[in-house]
């Protein structure tokens, strides 16, 4: 991670869960970390905590809602001339509103498009816009997917959203297919966790308590700082290499490391971290 140390990492939807973890994670790695989501007191809250630990880097809270773009150009404005420019785009902030095809609201539908595939795309074509000015080399996008990114599960409340992350499957595929033509060493990730331990569910199953209590009962669930490490391990690999896990249901699981300039024929590289079980479709 040495490469990364002072340099600017955007961490979107870092006030809670996997966000704030990851946010963390790269302070302590010594990065300069813009973390933002609407309830920036959290984050300033982190951020205390990252600077009582004495960790290297810093992170620098910012309020978004980045389902609106006025705010999103703001916000790459202010880094721009705050911070030069971003170097590491992770797009994190997701949600899950449990809207069946059949009966779900119209307004669920907007919020999960809104903020999972729009504000997703338009960090990323800023972020990018920021990287180019500036000449940057190595800059990195990592799109928190799911696995639901790769499989539609039988659960009515969780089909739009399923189609939201086949949505980022496709931007980041097309994503890296755009950046391997601008000659540079810009990578493009996606991560696929399965159920991870965050307030996401209980966000999803807000009718329903027990259900949820019942879900992360049943097994031993990803933690977020476990999607941390993950994103450490796959920013640390050198600009020439690219990291792959693949999708389990297409192979065997194992980890994939090429070079960057045999992945002209490759599908998807998604990295996909998930437990023994799927508690989902239970
Ligand atoms: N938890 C899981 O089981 C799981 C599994 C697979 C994939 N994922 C994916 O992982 C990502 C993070 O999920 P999580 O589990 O960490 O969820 P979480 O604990 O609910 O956190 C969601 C984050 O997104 C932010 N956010 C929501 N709406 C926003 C908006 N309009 N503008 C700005 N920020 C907004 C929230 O901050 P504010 O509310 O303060 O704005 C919060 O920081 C999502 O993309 C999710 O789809 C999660």
């Amino acid at each position: 991670m040495d490469r990364w140390k002072g340099r600017v990492a955007l961490v979107t939807g870092a006030s809670a869960g996997i966000g704030a973890a990851v946010a963390k994670t790269l302070v302590q790695h010594g990065m300069k970390v813009v973390g933002c989501a609407r309830n920036v007191d959290r984050i300033k809250d982190l951020s205390a905590e990252c600077f009582s630990s004495g960790y290297s880097g810093t992170l620098l809270p910012y309020k978004c809602d980045l389902t609106v773009e006025e705010e999103v150009l703001s916000m790459f404005s202010w880094i721009k001339a705050e911070h030069q420019g971003v170097d590491v785009c992770i797009n994190n902030a997701g949600l899950a509103c449990p809207e069946p095809l059949l009966t779900g609201k119209t307004s669920g539908w907007k919020n999960m498009l809104d903020l999972n595939v729009m504000a997703l795309s338009l960090c990323t074509r800023e972020a990018y816009q920021s990287m180019k000015e500036r000449c940057i080399d190595d800059g990195h996008f990592i799109n928190i997917n799911s696995i639901c990114g790769h499989r539609v599960i039988n659960h009515p409340d969780a089909h739009f959203y399923t189609a939201t992350k086949y949505a980022v499957t496709a931007l980041t595929e097309g994503l890296r297919q755009e950046l391997r033509q601008t000659k540079t060493h810009m990578r493009a990730t996606s991560i696929s966790p399965g159920l991870v331990l965050t307030e996401f569910t209980s966000k999803f199953f807000s009718e329903n308590k027990e259900k949820t209590a019942a879900v992360f009962a049943s097994f031993k669930s990803l933690q977020a700082g476990d999607i941390a490490s993950a994103i450490v391990y796959v920013l640390s690999a050198p600009p020439h290499v690219q990291v792959s896990w693949r999708n389990r249901d297409n192979a065997s699981g194992a980890v994939d490391v090429r070079g960057l300039a045999e992945l002209d024929h490759s599908s998807l590289t998604p990295f996909d971290i998930s437990q023994e079980q799927n508690p989902v479709s239970v």
